[in-house]
């Protein structure tokens, strides 16, 4: 099968066809895919079932996976796995069931933020025939481009502190209790980073925003009000239509998407008792 790419919108996503993940890919296949990935900062493989053996060669080709140690939500066996979903098991959750609440990339509390993160469909809720929980994925690339040149200058050299604790603090106030994956990760890991507003991206050069709604308490050097009001008017500015990917999942996709020149939600619009069930893998770097 021949490798075709097909761009889902002008600054993002893009679906990766005649690719089967359960089978080995060339080397050849692979560069056309990365270089994909790298391109349109999203892609989806979709139309052939595959399992987490699988889900883990083929992430692990763009670099390291992160191993989970002590979390509530691995995978049966696979510290590669960590597990998204509404489902309880005996009165528990089997994974995170609050994972993208709020948009974000993942681990800007991290000195080292996570890179790369494949997200697969194991169980998808459907109302009508249609499916639910969409995640939304927006281009901080495409949003860094269309910032006016006065507004470039001015984000030029400045530093955002990244916080778990804030990411914490609203899921319970939004109503939600914060699921036992975030505690753990703030139990076990650092909780605070400073890291540059813009970021080059490693791979291909271009100038990402890194501020989100999720994580961003405040840009170091403002005071605290004008401080605020940027990452208001940045965060609001990134999400434009115009800089988004929906995508609307199907049983056997493989999203993978870039931390560095993305961010992303989800969409709670489905009930307590229609199962959800993903498996994510996630790149230590970028
Ligand atoms: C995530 O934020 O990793 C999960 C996104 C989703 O479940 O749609």
């Amino acid at each position: 099968m021949a490798v075709e790419v097909v761009p889902q919108t002008q600054a993002i996503g893009a679906e990766v066809r005649g690719v089967d993940l359960s089978k080995e890919i060339s080397q050849e296949e692979f560069e056309q895919i990365r270089q994909a990935f790298y391109r349109h900062s999203v892609i989806v493989v979709r139309d052939h079932a595959f399992d987490d053996e699988d889900h883990i060669r083929f992430s692990s080709r763009f670099g390291e996976l992160k191993r989970l140690k002590f979390n509530d939500f691995i995978g049966k066996g696979r510290p590669e796995i960590f597990i998204v979903s509404n489902v309880k098991e005996n009165d528990k959750y089997i994974g995170s069931h609050d994972a993208g609440m709020f948009w974000h990339s993942d681990g800007p509390f991290l000195k080292h933020p996570h890179g790369p993160a494949a997200l697969h469909a194991l169980e998808v809720p459907m109302h009508d025939g249609r499916a639910l929980g969409d995640t939304r994925f927006a281009s901080t690339a495409a949003a860094y481009d269309a910032l006016s040149d006065s507004m470039k200058q001015q984000l030029d050299g400045l530093l955002a502190v990244h916080s778990l604790k804030q990411r914490y603090e609203k899921a319970v106030k939004e109503g939600g209790v914060a699921d036992s994956s975030t505690m753990n990760q703030a139990a076990t890991q650092e909780t605070e980073a400073v890291h540059p507003l813009v970021r080059v991206h490693p791979h291909n050069g271009r100038k990402c925003l890194y501020v989100s709604e999720g994580y961003t308490t405040r840009i170091l050097g403002m005071p605290l009000e004008q401080s605020r009001e940027l990452i208001d008017e940045l965060t609001a500015h990134i999400i434009k239509p115009q800089f988004v990917y929906t995508h609307s999942w199907r049983a056997h996709d493989l999203v993978m998407w870039d931390n560095c020149s993305t961010q992303h939600k989800a969409t709670f619009d489905y009930e307590p008792q229609q199962r959800r069930l993903m498996h994510r893998t996630t790149l230590l770097n970028s």
